[in-house]
């Protein structure tokens, strides 16, 4: 027995119980595949996906018991009265993670599956079974019981509409609803209220082109949707959609056409949220094609760099045996820094594409960088204030420190570049964190951050979006060359580690370099904790005429955890010394006026014997230092100075 306009009514007993629209159309733009069972175990209703599953053609299903037909022999004792039973949460499908499904070729096919008790047109109770293969993704929230008590049993349900309802109404992964035939909303479900953000009695009666874009209504894309489907039957598309809040999200939307004895009495409109894998696609699609301009750019390079070389050391002979001609020597000097401009940039191509040869070690960021700072001021020149900001007891990282510090100068290079009324740059490394999966391609653990943060005028998403494309550059031609970021990106991650920028228009840029740890660096961190533990904290008396060196010693020592004490002439020393002697150890330059170095030296090896004693100077012929006391050439790093008192704590 048909009715009109929907499931058809069965008088008990019966056994074919078939599907007309709207519900069929609904149950076919379902994704998986959707069985009802009745009561007495035969299969009312398939759709098209769960003919799909059963690879079925030909004689009809509807009627056959379900558990004989579709589920193989394995699994079926009790299979059936298991699907009634309560599921382990209320109010949730029940779930089966994987049975052996008997399809009509007589295949086993193992599936999932969650299974809802719902009622028919006729009141009577029955079961959605929504079914996927195991392989594949569990299937989603299936149409099931609503969250609100069903109907009961007495009072059958009144239309087709309603029966549709009680099928998709708590679905929460997919929007399921239904258009007039103008396109007015006229049922909303869970999954729409999720994915859209509207409650229902926002949107019941107004038009879903809200949905859209401003820029497809004005192109008329709703309309062209339903006369696809009213043409054709169906239309299926993919495109941005508006949520209540404004935001946008990827959508793969179906809609069908429902008729009624021959007559449009609306659609059934399914939307589902792809954005993630929308997403997951474009990053794809990226990396293949950065890896395709990879492999040309190093390809091109590599011969390049090849041929180059063979220009410089011809050039080279040629200077060396020409005859001595003012004007063939400017010319071969022009050739020159011609090829040595082509090597560079060479060079910048194959770190881009991951070729070139590093020359990694362990690398002390904070020494690298403070002995940087000086040139990287220039490069920034005079109108920018560059700041550094090293967090103490750095571990060392792995990467090479030629190319390190060139990305660093290529970096604050740009960020100059985006500041040209001036501003401020900021250099700064500390260990942090990257938590699991927070960035795509970095395995969680801890990294030395460097970042370079500047004032400048930003980036919009789509130039940041190419930023490290070698050769993507806004710089005009013969301004830039769109290798700085690509050779920066290169020579991190051939380091292992990732870099990530941040910039909006207005609002400056920071560029993030994640270095990975070097990895003895569990032993050099210890024994750099260490060493400071075994040496200090120290008493240190700093004697230096010039302010700054003073300054940055003082600060080196500190940072090493020291206490210091730091005075300028040598004579203020020893009045100190006479005061107050318990130093650890002193450190003095050399040339001062008045009393020089060598003299402290004397004056603390007879009054103090015992008294540590280094002579920091870049003097190489100055008098012999007393017995047992050191030298120290300038400049010195952190770490010598962290060497050398360790090493006189030792002795
Ligand atoms: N700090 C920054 N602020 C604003 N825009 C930046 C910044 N760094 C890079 N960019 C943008 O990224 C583009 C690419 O930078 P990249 O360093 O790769 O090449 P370039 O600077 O243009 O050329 P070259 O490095 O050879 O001088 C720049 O042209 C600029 O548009
Ligand atoms: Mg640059």
């Amino acid at each position: 027995m048909l009715t009109s306009n929907g499931l058809a009514s069965a008088s008990p007993g019966s056994d074919a119980l078939l599907p007309l629209d709207p519900g069929h159309a609904v149950l076919d733009a379902f994704p998986d595949a959707v069985f009802v069972v009745g009561l007495d175990g035969r299969l009312a209703h398939c759709n098209r996906q769960a003919r799909s599953l059963l690879d079925h053609s030909g004689d009809a299903l509807e009627g056959s018991v379900f558990e004989e037909r579709f589920v193989a022999q394995a699994a079926r004792s009790g299979w059936a009265s298991r699907q009634w039973e309560p599921p382990a949460q209320a109010a949730q499908p029940r779930q089966s993670s994987c049975w052996p499904l008997l399809t009509c070729s007589g295949r086993e096919r193992p599936v999932a599956s969650s299974t809802s008790r719902i009622r028919l047109p006729d009141g009577s109770p029955a079961l959605l079974l929504c079914v996927r293969e195991a392989d594949a993704h569990p299937p989603a929230a299936p149409p099931s019981a609503p969250p609100a008590a069903p109907p009961p049993l007495s009072s059958p349900l009144s239309s087709a509409e309603r029966s549709f309802a009680l099928l998709v109404q708590s679905v929460t992964d997919y929007a399921i609803y239904m258009l007039d035939p103008e396109g007015r909303i006229v049922s909303w479900n869970l999954g729409a209220k999720r994915i859209k953000g509207y409650e229902e009695e926002e949107v019941l009666n107004t038009h879903f082109s809200r949905f859209y874009t401003p820029e497809d209504q004005q192109a008329g894309l709703p309309q062209a949707g339903l006369r696809t489907a009213v043409s054709t039957g169906r239309m299926e598309a993919e495109g941005l959609r508006v949520r209540k809040d404004g935001s946008r999200f990827w959508a793969s939307v179906v809609i069908d056409a429902i008729y009624d004895d021959g007559r449009l009495i609306g659609f059934a409109k399914v939307t589902r949220d792809v954005t993630e894998r929308k997403a997951a696609e474009s990053q794809l699609r990226q990396a293949l094609k950065m890896e395709a301009i990879g492999r040309f750019t190093g390809g091109v390079a590599h011969d390049f760099n090849n041929l180059l070389m063979a220009v410089l050391s011809s050039l080279e002979l040629l200077r060396k045996r020409m005859p001595p001609d003012e004007r063939l020597r400017a010319l071969v000097e022009t050739a020159t820094r011609g090829a040595q401009r082509g090597a560079s940039l060479t060079q910048r191509m194959m770190a881009f594409a991951r070729q070139q040869e590093l020359k990694t070690e362990a690398v002390d960021v904070a020494v690298l960088l403070s002995g940087l700072q000086g040139l990287l001021q220039q490069a920034a020149g005079p109108h920018i204030f560059l700041k550094m900001a090293l967090a103490a007891n750095l571990p060392r990282i792995l990467t090479d420190p030629s190319q390190f510090e060139s990305s660093m100068l290529n970096l604050v290079a740009n960020s100059r570049d985006a500041m040209p009324g001036g501003g401020v740059i900021k250099i700064a490394a500390a260990v942090e964190t990257m938590l699991p999966r927070q960035l795509a391609g970095l395995a969680a653990g801890s990294y030395v951050c460097v970042r370079v943060e500047d004032t400048g005028e930003g980036m919009d998403e789509q130039t940041l979006s190419r930023v490290v494309e070698p050769f993507f550059t806004t710089k005009g031609v013969g301004k830039g060359t769109g290798l700085g970021l690509a050779m920066v990106d290169g020579l991190v991650a051939q380091s292992g580690g990732k870099l990530v920028l941040h910039s909006t228009p207005g609002n400056g840029t920071t560029v993030e370099m994640w270095m990975p740890i070097s990895k003895d660096e569990s032993t050099a961190c210890h024994l750099g904790a260490q060493r400071t533990q075994d040496v200090g904290p120290m008493d240190v008396l700093l004697v230096d005429d010039d302010p700054l060196v003073l300054a940055n010693a003082s600060a080196l020592l500190e940072d090493l955890g020291h206490r210091v004490t730091a005075l300028g002439a040598g004579q203020e020393a020893i009045d100190l010394l006479a005061r107050q002697a318990r130093f650890d150890v002193v450190i003095s330059d050399y040339a001062m006026p008045g009393m020089n170095g060598v003299e402290l030296a004397e004056h603390i090896a007879q009054r103090y014997p015992g008294l540590n004693f280094i002579l920091a100077s870049g003097f190489a012929d100055i008098p012999a230092l007393p017995p047992g006391m050191t030298r120290l050439a300038k400049p010195y790093s952190q770490e010598d100075l962290s060497q050398l008192l360790h090493q006189l704590v030792r002795a």
